[in-house]
Order: structure tokens, then C-alpha cells, then sequence
């Protein structure tokens, strides 16, 4: 198995697409079913946010400063997503703001996906190259293990707090 970094994330993504696909498609009478797939939705990205804010952005930053840039934005639009999360997580899946707020959440998270696939991580195989790519991987797997699953647990939170109280 692969341990490519730019691979294991781009499975993540594709998971995450597919979660907002069904949820589109769940039709907005199905308001049970629509809970589930937000609590789905909810613990995939809390362990892919995980995984780049601890590894993959920190890590790109230090050996290849020139993107740091890309990489602060990435941070800003994780922190809008996490915002969204937290709020999604506290309400019903029946209250009047269930269904709005979770459509701008994936319309934000696609943009941030698309940008990140077509725009950074061609730059990232670029500058890291194979060897590197894989150890980061490697490391994402290890990370995995212990990455929250909900947006409730405070070290799913930590990156956006810091940013509330700096
Ligand atoms: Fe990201
Ligand atoms: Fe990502």
C-alpha cells in the first residue's frame, strides 16, 4: 500500500465528496437521513482537518517555505469550516438552519478540496518529491490513530480557539 501522503489525502477528499453527494441527494424531507450523513460528514473532516494541521501544512511550511502563503489560507479556510462544524454539531437536524448552514459547509469545503488538488499539491510533489512524500504519509497513518473524531473533542478544536484568542 501507498504511503504518499498526496495519495492518502486525496482519498480522504474523495470520501468527504461522497458523503456531500449523498447528502445532496438525500432530498430535504429526509431529515434522519440527512442527520446521519452530517455526522458523517462531521467525523471525516475532524480527522482529515487533523491530519493537515498537525502534519501535512506544518511540515510543507518548514521545508518548503515558498508556499507558505498557500498554507495560511489553507489554515483560514480550515478555521471557517471548523467554525461551521462546531455549530452543525450542536444543532438538530430538524432546526430551521440544519440545511442552509450544512450547504455552505460543503460549498466551502469543495472549493478548499479543489484548490488544494488542482493548485497545491502539485506544487507540494513537486518541491518534496517521493521520499518525502512517503515518510509524511507514513507519519499521517501513525497521526490517524489518534486523531479526534468529533469536532467536540477540544483537540479537534485547538487550531481554531487559538486563532479566537491570539
Ligand atoms: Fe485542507
Ligand atoms: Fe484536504
Amino acid at each position: 500500500m501507498s504511503t504518499d501522503a498526496i495519495v492518502l489525502l486525496k482519498q480522504d477528499h474523495k470520501e468527504i465528496r461522497n458523503l456531500f453527494r449523498k447528502f445532496n441527494h438525500a432530498g430535504e424531507s429526509a431529515t434522519q437521513r440527512q442527520g446521519q450523513i452530517v455526522d458523517q460528514i462531521l467525523e471525516a473532516l475532524t480527522v482529515h482537518t487533523y491530519l493537515e494541521n498537525e502534519c501535512m501544512y506544518p511540515r510543507v511550511q518548514e521545508l518548503l517555505p515558498d508556499l507558505t502563503q498557500d498554507v495560511l489560507e489553507s489554515y483560514e479556510e480550515h478555521h471557517v469550516a471548523d467554525v461551521l462544524c462546531a455549530e452543525l454539531a450542536a444543532l438538530r437536524p430538524d432546526s430551521d438552519r440544519f440545511h442552509a448552514k450544512t450547504t455552505v459547509l460543503i460549498e466551502s469545503v469543495t472549493h478548499h478540496m479543489d484548490e488544494e488538488e488542482q493548485d497545491w499539491f502539485p506544487k507540494v510533489r513537486e518541491g518534496l518529491g517521493r521520499k518525502q512524500l512517503q515518510d509524511l504519509g507514513a507519519e499521517m497513518i501513525e497521526l490517524k490513530k489518534k486523531a479526534p473524531r468529533s469536532p467536540a473533542q477540544p483537540s479537534a478544536l485547538k487550531k481554531t480557539v487559538d486563532a479566537l484568542i491570539r
